[in-house]
């Protein structure tokens, strides 16, 4: 009875000291180090078809076996007569010949050297007593992130722990990829490839990284955790229930998050990334922003254009120069991967109020955002110069705000002003003014005002900028009918009630205020109930804009390209409206009296009457912006992509043939009721015109 309980006793013994070793014992190849709890297990193995040994931490419990750490990655041994022994020195890795092969490197002298496995996978070195950790596994991270392992930075020791991929399943030796946080700026997470930067995972904003799925656990996985502070930066998971997972990042560059299910054996996928085109890092430039919706996948943000329509990936630069202080507005986008953090400010105590008015002082700040969601949102991010790597979600994603000059000029009436300042700005008003009169006075001696001196019955006006003003709302948003390539299109309403559109011409015509006044004439003489009718022109400093009758029926886009709305066009109406704009480009090339190339063609730019009668606009922007010559200008990419010819996308060569090329294109539209440029097939990567052509070669 004693003897068996001894025996029992030694049993229980025996297991107990099984998770740690002490100087006088060593681990053989063939023996291993279980921890406590049997969760992971210490020993020699061979990955894949490898003949090679190797000193790696497993899972005790899953199979085939999953291993989350190795000690000699680069250094394999190539027979078994390894030996993993603990001396003063630390842990030291030993062949038959007493060869080292790995060590703990660690620089201070112990008395009472213990190696320990932990129940989470960390291999822990310590001296007598467990207090005193001197190293563990679990700085030293090879591919894979237990819970409760750092990713990331140690100011004060300088450790920057980070993940590496194995080189293949049969070599666990640093591989392409690593997985990094990078603590320029406001810290994000970041995997290269090599050195370069292949896919930024983006900073963390208090419930997940902005560039990563939304985790949409059925398990509660972990407790996350990204801390930010003077001594580190790092992001944790804390295991939080029973279940067994790791995030790691394999062969190809994926970031995987694996979760063990122990019902059915196998590794299931929680999420990976980067997921789809949209996560390369920076692949439609600078200033743009990637969506996986459209065959075209690249967008400018508002107020920035294409820097060569050919290449998406140059990036997208400034329609109009900041004009800094109360000049600038920063229309909010919703639902973005946030832009890279790499040179951007943070302060996690500010409010969005707070971050706002810091943004719009200082002009090279170029866009501000919150930098935790959580709560509705707090802390204050702030970026300076171009915005990089942007992806737009359908689902999930942040709010950004994003600096562009406000076409509605400066207005200079902060209560801040001095009065200094004020009395300047007085001054220069009544210069202003007085030249603005004698400038009036000198038109009105031409008889400009109300240009009504055709032969023809025919008026057209002069309209002033105050009543213009006013019948737009001061251009307020709201009355923002569209933007065409030459200048936004606002709705007004005349003191007498008639309702007009106002286009406000983009500066950049080098045209003279005389030239221009002479193109408006001979352009409003231009009449066809397939254009649209101009009223006027109104002439305000150096800006200029036309005023044309109001189309209650919006434009062709809002029709053809909407399912409901589309319903309101039978074939009939089709053919009418195809009918009408052909023989409105046909006068425009041909019947009228001098040839006028549209250049803009497109759904948008054909309005249509109370009776769905279409009518062209924009006609005769050419001749206003000075474009008879064959050149593109080059403050403006005109036209728009999707309509553009090649031979004038590529060359901007440009002539009557190109606005058939746009009349070809929106014929297919108005048929088929799908955008060129959105179109997708699941068999090819064609936009709407190649699938046309591809079906009719086969
Ligand atoms: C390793 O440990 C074994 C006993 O466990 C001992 O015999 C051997 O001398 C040690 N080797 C070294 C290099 O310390
Ligand atoms: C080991 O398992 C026991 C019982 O299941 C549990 O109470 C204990 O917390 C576990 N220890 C560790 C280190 O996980
Ligand atoms: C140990 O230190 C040596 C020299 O400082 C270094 O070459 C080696 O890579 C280190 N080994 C480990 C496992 O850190
Ligand atoms: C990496 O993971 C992805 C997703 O599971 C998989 O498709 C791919 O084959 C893996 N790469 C390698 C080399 O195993
Ligand atoms: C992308 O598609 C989704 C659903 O199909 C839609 O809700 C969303 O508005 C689309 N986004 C864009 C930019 O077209
Ligand atoms: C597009 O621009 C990128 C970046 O400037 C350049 O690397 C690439 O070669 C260009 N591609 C073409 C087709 O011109
Ligand atoms: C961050 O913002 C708070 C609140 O506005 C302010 O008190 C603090 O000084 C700021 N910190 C830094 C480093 O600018
Ligand atoms: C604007 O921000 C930049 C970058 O942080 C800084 O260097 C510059 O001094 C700031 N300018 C002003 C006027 O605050």
């Amino acid at each position: 009875m004693l003897g068996a309980y001894s025996c029992l006793l030694f049993i229980l013994g025996a297991s107990a000291a099984n998770d740690n070793i002490t100087p006088s014992q060593s681990i053989r190849d063939g023996e291993t180090l279980v921890s406590v709890n049997g969760t992971f297990e210490l020993g020699f193995f061979s990955p894949g078809t490898s003949a090679k040994r190797y000193l790696g931490i497993w899972y005790k419990r899953v199979s085939p076996r999953t291993v989350a750490w190795v000690a000699n990655r680069e250094t394999p041994l190539t027979d078994q007569s390894g030996l993993l022994n603990v001396t003063s020195k630390g842990i030291v890795l030993l062949d038959g010949r007493d060869r080292i092969f790995w060590s703990s490197n660690t620089s201070i002298t112990m008395k009472n050297p213990v190696v320990q496995l932990m129940d989470s996978g960390n291999l822990v070195l310590t001296d007598g007593n467990y207090n005193s950790l001197l190293w563990q596994s679990f700085d030293h991270p090879c591919d894979t992130l237990l819970p409760g392992m750092k990713l990331g930075r140690n100011f004060k020791t300088g450790m920057d722990r980070h993940l590496s991929s194995w080189k293949s399943i049969n070599d666990p030796a640093p591989g392409e990829f690593s997985l990094w946080i990078d603590t320029h700026g406001f810290p994000q997470l970041v995997l290269r490839k090599g050195s370069v930067l292949q896919y930024r995972a983006g900073s963390w904003n208090g419930l997940g990284f902005t560039g990563t799925p939304p985790l949409k656990e059925n398990v509660p996985l972990c407790d996350y955790k990204f801390v930010i502070n003077e001594n580190e930066v790092y992001y944790e998971c804390d295991a939080k229930g029973p279940a067994v997972s790791r995030l790691w990042v394999n062969q190809s560059g994926l970031v995987l998050r694996s979760i063990w299910s122990s019902q059915q054996d196998v590794w299931f996928l929680a999420y990976y990334a980067p997921l789809d085109r949209c996560d390369l890092y920076s692949v439609c430039g600078a200033n743009a922003r990637c969506t996986t919706n459209s065959s075209r996948r690249c967008d400018c943000l508002e107020g920035f254009v294409p820097k060569s329509p050919n290449n998406w990936s140059e990036g997208c630069v400034r329609e109009r120069e900041l004009k800094c202080r109360n000049g600038d507005e920063f229309p909010k986008y919703v639902k973005l991967k946030l832009p890279d953090t790499s040179s951007s400010w943070f302060n996690a105590s500010m409010n969005l109020k707070e971050c706002s008015e810091l943004c719009s002082k200082n002009c090279s700040c170029t866009a501000y955002a919150n930098s935790d969601v959580e709560r509705g949102g707090s802390g204050c991010l702030l970026w300076f110069g171009d915005l990089m790597d942007m992806k737009e979600y359908n689902d999930g994603g942040q709010d950004l705000y994003i600096r562009i000059a406000s076409e509605r000029g400066r207005s200079v009436t902060k209560k801040q002003v001095g009065i200094i300042i004020a009395s300047v700005l007085l001054m220069a008003m009544f210069i202003v003014a007085s030249l603005f009169c004698i400038w009036r006075k000198k038109l009105k001696k031409q008889g400009l005002t109300k240009m009504s001196h055709m032969k023809e019955d025919m008026e057209l006006w002069e309209f002033d900028f105050a009543s213009i003003a006013k019948a737009t709302d001061n251009f307020a948003s709201y009355n923002k009918l569209g933007e065409g390539g030459f200048g936004p299109v606002y709705k007004g309403t005349l003191v007498e009630g008639q309702e007009i559109a106002v286009k406000r011409l983009s500066k950049g015509s080098g045209q003279g205020m005389e030239e221009f006044k002479n193109e408006v004439t001979l352009i409003a003489r231009l009449q066809h109930r397939n254009l649209v009718k101009l009223l006027g022109c109104c002439i305000q400093a150096d800006e200029s804009m036309l005023i044309y009758e109001y189309m209650p029926n919006k434009s062709l886009d809002f029709f053809i390209f909407d399912q409901a709305r589309a319903t309101f066009l039978d074939w009939q109406k089709r053919i009418h409206i195809v009918g009408g704009i052909a023989r409105g480009i046909l006068y425009l090339h041909q019947d009228s009296r001098m040839r006028i190339i549209h250049r803009d063609l497109k759904a948008s730019n054909v309005l249509l009457d109370n009776d769905m009668n279409p009518k062209i606009s924009d006609f005769g922007m050419a001749r206003i912006f000075g474009g008879d010559e064959i050149q593109t200008n080059t403050h403006k990419v005109v036209g728009t992509y999707g309509y553009m010819s090649p031979e004038y996308a590529a060359e901007g060569l440009f002539s009557v043939k190109s606005d058939v090329f746009s009349f070809g294109v929106l014929v297919l539209e108005i048929v088929s009721g799908k955008k060129n440029w959105r179109f997708s097939h699941p068999d090819h990567d064609h936009n709407l015109l190649g699938h046309v052509r591809v079906e009719n070669n086969t």
